[in-house]
């Protein structure tokens, strides 16, 4: 983006560390949103200048819910799009789709054959996901954060150095799952994979949903007014913002007891680069209203750049199959260098 005040944040990252990876991704289903964008993707367009990257667009985690097969096509390939639109540099990281690669679906089975039980009860997503329906629930919807845990160990790289994971608050839990499963497996074959750590932003790790700030912005929420997208027209936008709930008061300040506020001011934040003093200064005296104004101002505006992008990126006949098709190809060199290791530590290679 050439939104500076987004741009100059400081990455919140431990010691790179020497030969240090990423590895991030998204399922192409829904409509991306700003939380996927502040809470991950930005952090993204950071860090791919410190450490070797991968990103990918996560279509086989897609198929764990049915899915049309040409509208899975589309959203693969906007998905993509609005990656590099987005300020991911297809020369400095991989962009790659997961089924392009099929050692993630390799090392995916032999994982599952490790992983408790127990360990899957336990995940949040799923029981959200799965919500009352267990029996009717796939297989797949079940294992969902061992093909996770497979994305991310097959870039771990050999030897195993360190590895990050950026990613909104919600994923924290499949990450350690990750992190227990790479232990694990080094305990028993020996030191081959790299255990990951999650790296969730301090601010917008959890934009909520301006309908409802009481849950988390969703790509699969139904509701018009729920989350703003990152192709939306400013004038959806300025739509979405003047209904999103607030809360009684009339002072414009960061308080955590009045979330809708809350969440419009942290929005803003990000989107604007100034921090909170400056913020509140700023509103001294007036409400809701000029919040809202500035707030669908500073919005629209950032993201008119991505959205520039966007189109001339589908524009251009041919370059997003060659970006992808060249992601796949290192990232099929990388993750089979991992993939090897791991077969041969079990007597399968
Ligand atoms: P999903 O939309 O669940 O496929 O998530 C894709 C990425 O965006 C993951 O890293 C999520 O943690 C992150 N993410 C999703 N929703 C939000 C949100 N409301 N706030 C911040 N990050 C989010
Ligand atoms: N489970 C993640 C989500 O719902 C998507 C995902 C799949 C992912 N594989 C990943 C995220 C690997 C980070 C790393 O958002």
């Amino acid at each position: 983006m050439t939104n500076t005040a987004l741009q100059e944040r400081p990455v919140q990252i431990g010691d790179p560390g020497v030969g240090s990876r990423v590895l991030s991704g998204i399922m192409p289903t829904g409509d991306l949103h700003i939380g996927n964008y502040l809470g991950a993707i930005l952090n993204w367009t950071r860090m791919q200048h410190e450490h070797e990257s991968y990103f990918c667009i996560v279509n086989l985690h897609a198929i764990t819910t049915p899915q049309d097969p040409a509208e899975l096509r589309e959203k693969t390939r906007e998905v993509a799009a609005l990656y590099i639109a987005a300020g991911i540099d297809p020369k400095v990281s991989r962009i790659f789709v997961q089924s392009h690669v099929h050692n993630h679906a390799e090392l995916a089975w032999i994982l599952n054959c490790l992983t408790p039980l127990g360990w899957l009860e336990r995940m949040t997503q799923f029981k959200e996901k799965a919500r009352g329906e267990r029996e009717r629930a796939s297989a797949g919807l079940f294992t969902y954060p061992v093909l996770q845990a497979s994305d991310i160990l097959l870039y771990g790289g050999t030897p195993p150095r360190p590895l990050y994971v950026p990613v909104g608050d919600d994923q924290k839990q499949h990450v350690e799952l990750t992190r227990d499963a790479a232990e694990r497996f080094n305990r028993l074959y020996g030191e081959v994979l790299s255990p990951p750590e999650p790296l969730i932003p301090k601010r917008g790790a959890r934009i909520m949903g301006l309908d409802a700030p009481d849950r988390k912005m969703s790509k699969s929420e139904k509701g018009q007014y729920h989350g703003i997208r990152l192709l939306d027209t400013p004038e959806v936008i300025r739509k979405k913002i003047s209904r999103a709930v607030t809360d009684p008061g009339q002072e414009i300040r960061f308080d955590l007891a009045r979330p809708g506020l809350y969440n419009l001011l942290t929005i803003y934040e990000l989107f604007s680069g100034q921090d909170h003093e400056q913020i509140e200064r700023n509103f001294t005296g007036q409400g809701y209203a000029a919040l809202k104004k500035e707030l669908t101002e500073v919005v629209s505006e950032g993201l008119r750049p991505l959205q520039e992008r966007y189109k001339a990126v589908r524009d251009e006949p041919g370059y997003l199959e060659s970006v992808l098709a060249e992601g796949a190809e290192r990232a099929h060199e990388e993750s089979a260098r991992v993939l090897g290791e791991v077969k041969r530590a079990m007597g399968l290679g």
